[in-house]
């Protein structure tokens, strides 16, 4: 007798599958994630792509491959987070917030590429044709290497990319894309991994690049790119704040390369533009000798960053302190104030405090330690910190300032940047060594970095 066909729930956030549905998803712990699905059949024979006929083992060292194979997009800030370069047949999933400019960033991207002759396709199931034209027109000139296709037909989609054989695949977005077979609707949980399935065989057996983007979303009802983060080969997102001009591409899973390094954009009128160093951008605006504003110093994969660390510290009128910190993570920020709280003996338990950094950037590195006390205690004893000067060291419970990786880079930064004095751990000076035109302070203790300001 025939079963009757089994449905599956699927949470929408991280993919883990159930077979009834519950409220909160063990995997990830997200509340209400769960929807239900039909289980597709399991489609047997050969594999919808033909790979290669004959299949044979080779020798490792028989295989080559160069750093060179790499192509370069010409958008340094993403060459970088990519490692290099656009490796070859790698499916590389761009993820982020609706309207944070994924679309325009890949657009430029083929404008880089079509400008060297290759041939590359771009593939839309959210936009017109129009649409798409009015962003180019913003983005400015596009030679005729570039292809446009607005599709949502899998099928079909696989169809135009084996016959044009571009170099490159643009997929804008996976959630918008459907295969017949797969009974559930776009967007869903089998149909993305689906159709991320497909490409990722489009990509390896015929040696295109793809691109795909993927939507974040906060409401359960489309899936969201961290269902397919195992399934391709470079995994990215672009964040940042939706009022602030500057985004923001991590790298979160690389096949090819490092994950800590960051590309810096900057939203125009005429599409993203790069931002070659983020130091100066982040600095933008620092108020004059104002208490509680101190510049810090963070290591983003190999390259350095200046940040303003701001703190508000003022008297509670309850018996319950009131904490924020953006950008900053929360109970770092309570810990730190408990250590000042009892090696330096400054009674903040009645004081609310404020700590963010400036400019809406998150930053979670262990060298911002310091910055974050010396704001705290600049703020709550209402002294300006001396505006050259840049202080980092990760702050231990006991008041010590510890060592962090990189100390040249970071004063090497601070003096591009026209800094006068740098307050570090003591025991990175000697790494440091002597710096023409920057004086450089260790100090052991929280306390001695309090004496010194
Ligand atoms: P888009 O790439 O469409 O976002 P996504 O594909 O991630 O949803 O970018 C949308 C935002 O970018 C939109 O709010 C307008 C802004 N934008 C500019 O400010 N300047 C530009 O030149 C372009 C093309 C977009
Ligand atoms: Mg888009």
């Amino acid at each position: 007798m025939a079963k009757a066909k089994k449905s599956i729930f699927f949470c929408q956030n991280c993919g883990h599958e159930e077979s009834k549905w519950l409220g909160q998803c063990p995997m990830c712990k997200e509340w209400n994630t769960f929807v239900e699905e039909k289980a597709s059949p399991v489609k047997a024979g050969a594999p919808s792509v033909k790979l290669r006929k004959e299949v044979k083992a080779v020798v490792l060292s028989s295989v080559t491959a160069d750093e060179d194979e790499r192509v370069r997009t010409g958008i340094a800030e993403l060459d970088r987070v990519l490692g290099g370069g656009i490796v070859e047949g790698s499916l590389v999933l761009v993820g982020g917030d609706p309207g944070i400019g994924k679309s325009t960033l890949l657009l430029q991207v083929c404008q880089k590429l079509s400008d060297r002759e290759k041939k590359i396709l771009y593939i839309s199931g959210e936009e017109s044709l129009k649409q798409i034209k009015m962003r180019a027109n913003r983005v400015g000139n596009f030679s005729d290497s570039l292809y446009l296709l607005c599709e949502t037909n899998l099928d079909m989609i696989r169809g135009v990319i084996e016959e044009q054989k571009p170099d490159m695949v643009v997929i804008d977005s996976i959630q918008t894309m459907y295969d017949e077979t797969v009974s559930s609707a776009p967007g869903s949980v089998s149909q993305v991994r689906e159709s991320t399935n497909v490409f990722m065989q489009l990509a390896k057996g015929l040696g295109i690049t793809i691109f795909i983007v993927g939507h974040v979303t906060k409401e359960g009802t489309v899936a969201g790119p961290r269902v397919l983060e195992h399934m391709v080969d470079t995994v990215l997102y672009f964040e940042g704040d939706r009022h602030a001009s500057y985004r923001i591409l991590r790298g979160v899973k690389n096949r090819f390369g490092s994950t800590n390094e960051i590309g810096v954009f900057e939203m125009c009128e005429s599409g993203l533009s790069e931002v070659e160093n983020p130091s100066e951008f982040m600095l933008n605006g620092r108020p004059a000798c104002a208490s509680g504003s101190v510049v810090a110093c963070a290591i983003e994969g190999t390259r350095p960053m200046l940040l303003e660390i701001q703190a508000l510290v003022c008297k509670s009128n309850f018996g319950m302190p009131r904490r924020t910190a953006a950008g900053l993570d929360y109970n770092r920020v309570n810990l730190l104030m408990a250590v000042l709280e009892k090696r330096l003996g400054l009674p903040l338990s009645g004081y609310d405090a404020y700590v963010n950094i400036a400019g809406g950037i998150r930053m979670n590195e262990p060298a911002t330690d310091l910055g974050i006390v010396v704001s705290i205690v600049s703020s709550y004893k209402n002294k300006p910190v001396s505006e050259d000067t840049i202080v980092f060291g990760e702050v231990g419970l006991s008041g010590e300032v510890r060592a962090v990786t990189m100390p040249e880079q970071r004063v090497a930064e601070a003096k591009k940047l026209g800094f006068q004095t740098c307050i570090i751990p003591e025991v990175s000076v000697k790494a440091v060594g002597k710096i023409d035109g920057i004086e450089i302070v260790g100090v052991r203790t929280v306390n001695q970095a309090m004496n010194l300001l």
